[in-house]
């Protein structure tokens, strides 16, 4: 019986200490095969460490949408407005970091991917139509089956909303490998996944390995990540020390209250922001805030 195991690894986010913890791990367990699931970039100080590390060991990768981002300031495809507010000085930031090397290696990486020596492993970093379009705990029953009649695979391994997640739709399975660098799942562990073929079938394990948190945080400093990411670094560090988002739920509150997206208005934020509550019950609350402002103030 033919059996072989692949380890996928995603949403790495210029997190070198959160990959190494990884890929120790696996030393313990080691996979024939070793696939990643995109988001090498973006979101974190070390990206180009991390492009190194994924390309010294010729590990197949799938593209993610903030390899997309930083290839568009790289390529000079941005509004002009981000080259000049201080919202996006991080990301000039990651973009700078990165090398013309870099970005021709993340700008050849392909949407999707099949597992090479085992049949019917299908990877792609949020679905196979887009990498922008994440799976996750709240997807319907109903959407999965959708995509899934559209596949011949019996796995689909996806990425993108950094929550692990393992379903069974009917004879197939979707599974989210969740986030090795930036985890939203209230967990702040490195995440990953293994698969293991036996011949016949597929089986899952969502792994969740310890990693140094204080020597990332401090990377934020020294390397002047947080120097210069201003307000998102503010907000990624919250990120990474809760394993909850902030940075998209902070620009929402902000652009719902017409009010700049600065440093100072974190600490107002977060009085209406409960980290735990899922972030689509804060939209809908934070609508309804301003709906009744609105209201009040006559307008
Ligand atoms: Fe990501
Ligand atoms: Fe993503």
């Amino acid at each position: 019986m033919t059996t072989h195991r692949v380890a996928i690894l995603a949403d790495i986010h210029g997190n070198m200490p959160a990959l190494r913890a990884v890929l120790e791990d696996l030393e313990r367990q080691p996979p024939d095969e070793i696939l990643i699931g995109g988001d090498l970039v973006g979101r974190g100080p070390q990206g180009s460490a991390v492009v190194a590390e994924i390309r010294s060991h010729g590990w197949p990768c799938v593209r993610g949408n903030h390899e997309d981002y930083l290839l568009a300031f790289h390529q000079n495809r941005v509004p002009e407005n981000w080259w000049l507010e201080p919202e996006w000085s991080a990301a000039r930031w990651m973009a700078a970091e990165l090398s013309a090397a870099d970005f021709v290696f993340l700008d050849s990486l392909e949407m999707t991917m099949t597992a090479v020596s085992a049949p019917g492993l299908l990877l792609t970093h949020g679905t196979p139509r887009s990498h922008s379009e994440g799976l996750g705990p709240w997807t319907t029953d109903d959407k999965l089956k959708r995509l899934l009649a559209a596949l011949d695979h019996k796995v689909l391994a996806c990425a993108h909303t950094h929550r692990q997640m393992s379903r069974r739709v009917a004879a197939q399975r979707v599974v989210n490998v969740g986030s090795v660098g930036l985890p939203f799942n209230g967990d702040r562990r490195a995440q990953y996944a293994v698969f293991d073929w036996d011949g016949s079938e597929w089986t899952t394990r969502l792994r969740q390995v310890e990693y140094d948190i204080d020597e990332i945080l401090r990377i934020y400093d020294t390397s002047g990540f947080s120097a210069a990411g201003g307000v998102t670094a503010d907000l990624l560090r919250l990120e990474i020390t809760h394993a909850s988002p902030f940075l998209v739920p902070f620009l929402k509150w902000s652009e719902a209250l017409g009010v700049s997206p600065t440093t100072d208005r974190i600490e107002p934020f977060l009085d209406l922001y409960d980290p735990g509550e899922p972030v689509q019950e804060f939209f809908i609350r934070l609508e309804a805030s301003v709906l009744d402002h609105l209201r009040r103030s006559g307008r």
